[in-house]
């Protein structure tokens, strides 16, 4: 039996990205406190941030939020083939197959350059919120909404999903939720993206393994799984008997625990804050009022801490947004990370390739005919 199952704590890359304390709770891009970041910067700006590695200078800065704007448009073949997908496609699938047919249509798909790659970086991070919206509408019936070159992806994405422009407390929220969910260091979607990239694949296969593995609800999949929950449960009246049920059956209550984190994740400390505050300017507590009894039940009863997905559920079915969209919207705040993670692998490379312990048939077992078996 292997001492460490799921590769715990082993340290499998160098990065200078994101750096995590889990046990003071600190989560840091570049250095830079996640908590400065979601109250003072913005999505593009950490976009750059992530890519080069620090923040932009004033022109810099206008000229990243350009270069998103103006890129944020799909090539019609998409929009073709998103509509060829069968209405009830799960938004994930969706996504991972746009993502992996948009190759085809990037000039510089096959382009291993770094700068090349760099203004892949920038193509995926505009498109990929485009493909979010364009297959949600499309799947309702509707019109998909063309993009504006001149919002920012938090704005415009609300504006193409909805078809009207959003508020500005529900941008500026919805802009936060970008900028907290944008890397993480090796979690699994990352490290994904990054043994693909190993092998000296490209930034379009690189993403599409990292889509595929965000889907799961140990990881990305979690805050479709925590609304889910929520509505299952219905009420505040329900919470404590509904949870306690479930603990009692070893349920997994979707939205708690981590496996970097043993005190609070910080990037819960501000998702919880949102929720509290979109739920009371809309005067509908409901959501938010659950989440905290969870959350203080899960506390006392198995010491487990909320994570980011925990409240980024009730936060985002606030905003309005169906719950089968929540990780496409991860995937659309996390392909700022998994591009800068796969040009840092390029940039220093070697093939990831562990070793198994073997537990199968002792070798050597005899090859037995067919007529014999
Ligand atoms: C995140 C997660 C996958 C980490 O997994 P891990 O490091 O492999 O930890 P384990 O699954 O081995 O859990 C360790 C113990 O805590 C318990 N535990 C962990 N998360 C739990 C949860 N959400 N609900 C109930 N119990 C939980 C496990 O049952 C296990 O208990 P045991 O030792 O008595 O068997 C795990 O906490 C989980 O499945 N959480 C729910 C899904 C989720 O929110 N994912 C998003 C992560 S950001």
């Amino acid at each position: 039996m292997l001492e460490v199952r799921g590769l715990e704590d082993v340290v499998a890359a160098e990065s200078s990205i994101c750096y995590i304390d889990g046990e003071r709770g600190i989560l840091s891009y570049r250095g830079i406190d996640v908590h400065d970041l979601a109250q003072q910067s913005t999505f593009e700006e950490v976009c750059f941030l992530l890519w080069e590695g620090r923040l932009p200078k004033r022109e810099e800065f206008a000229d990243i939020r350009e270069a998103i704007g103006r890129e944020r448009a799909v090539p019609r073949e998409l929009l073709s083939l998103l509509a060829t997908l069968a209405r009830t496609s799960v938004p994930m699938d969706a996504l991972r197959t746009a993502v992996s047919a948009l190759a085809s249509s990037d000039p510089e798909a096959q382009d291993m350059n770094r700068e090349a790659n760099r203004r892949k970086a920038v193509r995926l991070t505009a498109q990929i919120g485009t493909i979010v919206a364009a297959f949600h509408r499309l799947r309702k019936g509707q019109a998909v909404v063309p993009p504006d070159p001149g919002r920012t992806q938090a704005d415009d994405f609300l504006r193409m999903l909805n078809g009207e422009t959003a508020r500005a407390a529900a941008v500026r929220a919805f802009d936060t939720a970008l900028i907290l969910h944008a890397d993480h260091e090796l979690n699994a979607s990352t490290f994904a993206a990054r043994v693909t990239a190993a092998t000296l694949s490209d930034m379009h296969a690189s993403v599409t393994s990292a889509i595929g593995t965000l889907k799961g609800p140990l990881h990305g999949g979690a805050n479709e799984g925590v609304l889910r929950m929520l509505q299952e449960i219905g009420s505040l009246e329900r919470v404590d008997e509904e949870i306690h049920r479930r603990l009692s059956r070893k349920e997994k209550i979707m939205g708690f625990g981590h496996r970097v984190y043993t005190t609070e994740d910080p990037r819960a400390t501000h998702l919880r804050r949102m929720s509290k505050e979109v739920a009371e300017s809309s005067g509908d507590t409901k959501l938010y009022d659950m989440s905290r009894r969870i959350e203080k039940i899960m506390n006392e009863e198995k010491k487990l801490n909320a994570n980011v997905d925990f409240y980024s559920a009730s936060v985002y079915a606030m905003l309005g947004i169906s719950p089968d969209l929540f990780t496409p919207i991860f995937a659309v705040s996390r392909i700022s990370g998994w591009t800068a993670h796969v040009m840092e692998q390029y940039s220093n490379n070697r093939l990831i390739r562990p070793r198994a312990e073997y537990t199968g048939p002792p070798y050597p077992q005899p090859y037995v005919p067919m007529d014999k078996r």
